[in-house]
């Protein structure tokens, strides 16, 4: 019987050595964008309890925590600003404020870690009293009207010296509108990461309570879509490409990898994977209680975005994988 089977696939796994020379795919540290969250104040490191190992920091203490992300070998973060109810208004006014907290604290990174890519968030929520990703009037998200303030947003965010945005609102045509605002002012070499598929999804709750930005209202469905579509990524991924966008991002990533091997095998730019805050507290509440390997499983989520198509991967995890990658070698 053994005889005749010509083709034994097991040979090629026969030893270490063999499994990681043919192996299709690896992690490594560039793949990585960490996000991290921001708030106004001086000395804090703020647990966000449903992430843990994640905190809200002042700009002095995100300085500090630089100094091993960047150890570590990330080269590129995504900042979130935490802002009190007082600041926000229906227009998201205050993120465009020249001194507001969060253009410091990009201005702050930069002159600190010029090497550093800063990656921004282009979205009205976390100055919305509304808590939406758009301006809204009669409880409906106005699209037109939101790309102006995007613009504006988009705009002072390149000023403050971020190197990449990320629209996350997913309003209709807001890639073409800030390409063409950050044109206009001077920022053509200022990427833009579009958040191409961003779904309606249940798994952004632990950054909602990081953020204190949840809907007050309603909730995000007509403009973010719905987890039954892969189809419509097609077309939301050509409009991205026409527009202008440098990356495609498919969020959540875990559960619509599917959509990132669709957006890869279509598109011939980079796509993004955001690996979320759900995904990333289910991994450590399970780790916590000792039913899964915490690190195992980890590496093997990052991976499968990986084997998926995604070349980017956003990820809480982006610390714990670089020193896995680090002990590992
Ligand atoms: C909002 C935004 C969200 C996330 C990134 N940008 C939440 C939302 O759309 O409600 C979620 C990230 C995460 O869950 O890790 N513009």
């Amino acid at each position: 019987m053994s005889d005749l089977l010509t083709r034994r696939p097991r040979r090629n796994r026969k030893s270490a050595a063999i499994r990681e020379m043919i192996a299709e795919n690896h992690l490594r540290v560039s793949d990585f964008i960490y996000p991290m969250f921001i708030q106004e104040g001086e000395g804090v490191q703020h647990p966000i309890p449903s992430m843990p190992g994640i905190f809200r920091y002042s700009i002095d203490t995100l300085l500090e925590e630089l100094v091993s992300v960047t150890d570590l070998g990330i080269s590129t973060i995504c900042l979130f600003p935490h802002y009190p109810d007082e600041k926000k208004d229906r227009l998201a006014t205050e993120s465009i404020q020249p001194d507001t907290l969060y253009l410091r604290a990009i201005r702050a990174v930069k002159a600190r870690f010029p090497d550093l890519m800063v990656m921004t968030d282009v979205a009205m929520d976390p100055y919305s009293s509304d808590g939406h990703d758009g301006l809204v009037q009669d409880g409906a998200i106005l699209n037109d009207e939101t790309l102006e303030i995007l613009g504006k947003m988009a705009v002072a965010q390149a000023e403050a010296g971020a190197d990449i945005l990320g629209p996350s609102d997913m309003m209709d045509g807001r890639v073409g509108y800030l390409r063409s605002k950050l044109d206009q002012a001077g920022f053509n070499q200022v990427s833009i990461m579009s958040y191409t598929a961003k779904y309606a999804s249940a798994f952004y709750g632990p950054f909602r309570d990081a953020l204190s930005s949840a809907p007050k209202f309603g909730d995000k469905k007509t403009y973010q879509m719905n987890p039954a579509n892969q189809q419509e990524a097609l077309v939301e991924g050509e409009l991205d490409m026409m527009e202008g966008a440098d990356f495609l991002m498919v969020k959540p990533a875990l559960s619509y990898l599917d959509v990132i091997q669709t957006l890869h095998t279509h598109f011939p730019i980079p796509i993004a994977a955001y690996n979320v805050s759900g995904e990333y507290a289910m991994i450590k509440a399970a780790g916590e209680k000792g039913w899964v390997d915490e690190k195992k499983v980890m590496m093997e989520v990052l991976l499968s975005m990986k084997r998926a198509g995604a070349s980017v991967i956003l990820t809480y995890f982006a610390k714990d994988a670089a020193k896995f990658l680090k002990d590992s070698n």
